[in-house]
């Protein structure tokens, strides 16, 4: 064959490779072309015959043309398959962005919406969510928290306790192993969330930084009080956090929960036996005309308290005082809900009035963003 053939024969293959319009079109010129019968494979076969000089010449113009194909035989494979790709992506696209069919009827309660938004900003703060059950035992909701049987602290709380003998379902196992005395072991409804601080140090070394919001019982029933309500609980614990701090994050909270800039926020001295030093949390606002309105006019409201982590809370849970410190708040729910919405009637919450959640309830899907929590937009 000659040089002229060779070339013709090249560029006729290389046509058939270009016009090749998928996989197995190409997979087909592979073969007519370097399969066993395949016109290069052929000629190849031819050499044996060949002087070994004009053998020599025409075996080095196959290879190159050998190499050429099959360079552009492994090209045009790519092109192939990375067109075949981008056809399927095209054909078998979702659309995510589809818009969600509107519920008819169903609104997110008042707290569950203002729980998720105290978490959503807490979030922002670096905050973890901790949990609890119900149904606690009297070391984690009172002995604990430097309550023990006989204080007179108890009594600011008044407790359901659960009849002799009825175990917790909700009770977790995960600190079974601690040996507690028998009056430890009774079955309490929680009276405030705060029992989490100590479940959460008993699980978790320090640095601690959680949020735990949750129902809370206590045995109260007139306008301002529900047997069940809810809180929330904050915990901080690491070695250098102080007083400040604690007022820094509350401020930072109500003003992004409240939506107000300059919302005023004062530390009240009181007493909580699980924290010293301890506070009330007041936050400004004005009562003219009998109109409540939260902001910087001078009055005070109490919204929740606070203080350093007791150093015998610390002990009880294994961390060493004399290390770590940190600080404790707590908060009722309802109070915060009741404030931003204007809801004016605590009881309402569990009255179950389809009109009153229609009312003050959230579409599904208004999920918080802590850049508008505070902005009236949630
Ligand atoms: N647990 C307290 C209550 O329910 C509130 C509180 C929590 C106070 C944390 C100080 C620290 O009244």
């Amino acid at each position: 064959m000659s040089e002229t053939e060779l070339n013709t024969l090249q560029s006729e293959i290389l046509k058939a490779i270009e016009s090749a319009s998928d996989a197995d079109a190409l997979d087909v010129v592979r073969v007519e072309v370097l399969g066993k019968k395949g016109k290069l494979t052929e000629l190849m076969k031819t050499l044996g015959k060949l002087e070994p000089e004009a053998r020599k010449a025409f075996g080095a113009a196959l290879n190159v043309v050998k190499d050429t194909l099959m360079q552009s035989l492994e090209a045009k494979q790519k092109i192939l398959a990375s067109a075949a790709l981008c056809a399927r992506l095209e054909k078998e696209r979702i659309d995510v962005t589809l818009a969600p069919r509107p519920m008819a009827d169903g609104r997110i309660h008042p707290i569950t919406q203002t729980t998720d938004e105290i978490v959503t900003i807490f979030a922002a703060m670096g905050f973890n969510v901790a949990k609890g059950p119900d149904i606690e035992e009297d070391w984690n909701n009172f002995t604990a928290l430097n309550m023990p049987p006989d204080h007179p602290a108890r009594q600011m709380q008044d407790t359901f306790y659960m009849p002799d003998g009825v175990d917790a379902v909700a009770v977790a196992g995960s600190e079974a192993d601690r040996i507690a005395v028998a009056s430890d072991k009774k079955r309490v409804l929680r009276t405030h969330t705060s029992p989490v601080q100590i479940r959460t140090m008993l699980n978790q070394k320090p640095p601690i930084r959680i949020i735990a919001p949750g129902r809370t019982f206590r045995c109260d029933s007139d306008m301002t009080h529900t047997p069940m309500f809810h809180q929330f609980e904050g915990l901080v614990i690491d070695e250098k956090t102080n007083m400040g701090h604690l007022k820094g994050c509350l401020l930072d909270f109500l003003r992004a929960f409240f939506g107000i800039d300059d919302l005023p926020l004062r530390f009240r001295p009181s007493y909580f036996p699980f924290t010293e030093p301890s506070a009330e949390v007041d936050i400004g606002c004005s009562r003219k005309g009998g109109e409540l309105k939260l902001g910087n006019y001078g009055d005070w409201l109490e919204v929740g308290g606070c203080g350093m982590v007791n150093s015998n809370v610390l002990r009880n849970c294994g961390i060493d005082p004399d290390v770590y410190q940190g600080f404790a708040f707590g908060t009722g729910i309802e109070r915060l809900a009741m404030l931003k919405y204007g809801i004016p009637d605590l009881r309402t919450f569990f009255d179950g009035d389809m009109r009153w959640l229609k009312h003050y309830g959230f579409v599904p899907l208004d999920i918080p963003n802590p850049a508008l929590v505070g902005s009236g937009a949630c």
